[in-house]
């Protein structure tokens, strides 16, 4: 409670993003980490990797975008800050742990407060009265605030893919009334976001969510929800398993498993190749 307490203490966050309990998300991904982080170690260096196999890509290092920074953990600011001049480090809400990577590369790093939606704050302010049709339509038609200057080299979606848009029933009494109303949010923000990244000049780099897995302590999968069925997605150019919550932390019967995906110079309209293009698969099991 006290960690709790103090980690949002340390948080910079617009008052919408406190509204629609979105800070208190990023204190709790935080303070998971601090409980099992050694279980997401894979998950965070493969994350690194591919950014960096991003950053291998450019033809210019300007600056570079990464949207969903969070604490950046996934994110290999050192080597960034190395290769591009500017490095951006922009999320709905700024942590102490990315404002301290800003301050360590003085100059080369810096955080930005910005909605990938651009449809937090208007729903912060209507979230007593907004309809669900009202809801879904401001994420499918919000755009985010325009970046400041040139198009970055490297635009880098941080694995916030799926936690866009995603409203909090006791924050928007709409969601309350409505079931799946945030599932419908979701997706909407989702693709919003995958048009606007599409519009990217620059290498782009997705790192988003696939699947939700539960994971028995043997390694059987217990049952998985698939997350992305349904956007304009070519598969994935890697695939990795991210245990996110492993036993006791979400249940003391399976581990909470993500499995994520990542595109480089992704486009949503993007034809599927043919033979499926290249589909590395990290399928151990979980210990
Ligand atoms: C699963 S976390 C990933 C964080 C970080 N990349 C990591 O893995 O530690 C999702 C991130 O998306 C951010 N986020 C959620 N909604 C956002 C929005 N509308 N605009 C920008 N960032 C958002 C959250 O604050 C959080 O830091």
């Amino acid at each position: 409670m006290l960690g709790q307490f103090l980690a949002a203490a340390r948080l910079h966050s617009p008052l919408a993003a406190q509204q629609l309990g979105l800070a208190g998300e990023l204190t709790a991904i935080s303070l998971r980490h601090a409980r099992v982080g050694s279980a997401w170690a894979s998950h965070l260096a493969a994350s690194r990797e591919v950014i960096l196999e991003g950053a291998n890509r450019c033809s210019r290092h300007g600056w570079a975008l990464i949207i969903g920074a969070g604490d950046g953990r996934d994110v290999p600011v050192k080597e960034l800050a190395e290769r591009f001049e500017l490095t951006v480090l922009a999320d709905i809400v700024v942590s102490a742990a990315a404002r301290n990577l800003a301050r360590s590369n003085p100059g080369r790093v810096v955080c930005q407060p910005w909605d990938a939606t651009g449809a937090i704050a208007e729903l912060a302010r209507r979230r007593n009265t907004i309809s669900a049709s009202e809801a879904v339509s401001l994420f499918e038609q919000a755009k985010p605030e325009p970046l400041p200057g040139m198009e970055p080299d490297l635009v880098v979606s941080a694995n916030c893919l799926s936690q866009l848009g995603l409203i909090h029933s006791n924050a928007v009494p709409a969601a309350r009334a409505n079931p799946g109303l945030a599932e419908r949010c979701a997706q909407a923000a989702a693709c919003s976001h995958l048009r606007w990244m599409a519009q990217r000049s620059g290498t782009r780099v997705l790192i988003g969510d696939i699947a939700r897995l539960d994971v028995a302590p043997d390694g059987h999968l217990l049952r998985r929800e698939d997350w992305l069925q349904h956007l304009p997605l070519r598969p994935p150019d890697r695939v990795w398993r991210w245990n996110l919550a492993p036993i006791p932390e979400w249940s003391p019967d399976f581990h909470r498993v993500h499995e994520v995906g990542a595109w480089i110079e992704m486009s949503p309209v993007d034809p599927i190749p043919a033979g499926g293009g290249e589909r590395v698969r990290v399928d151990g099991r979980i210990s």
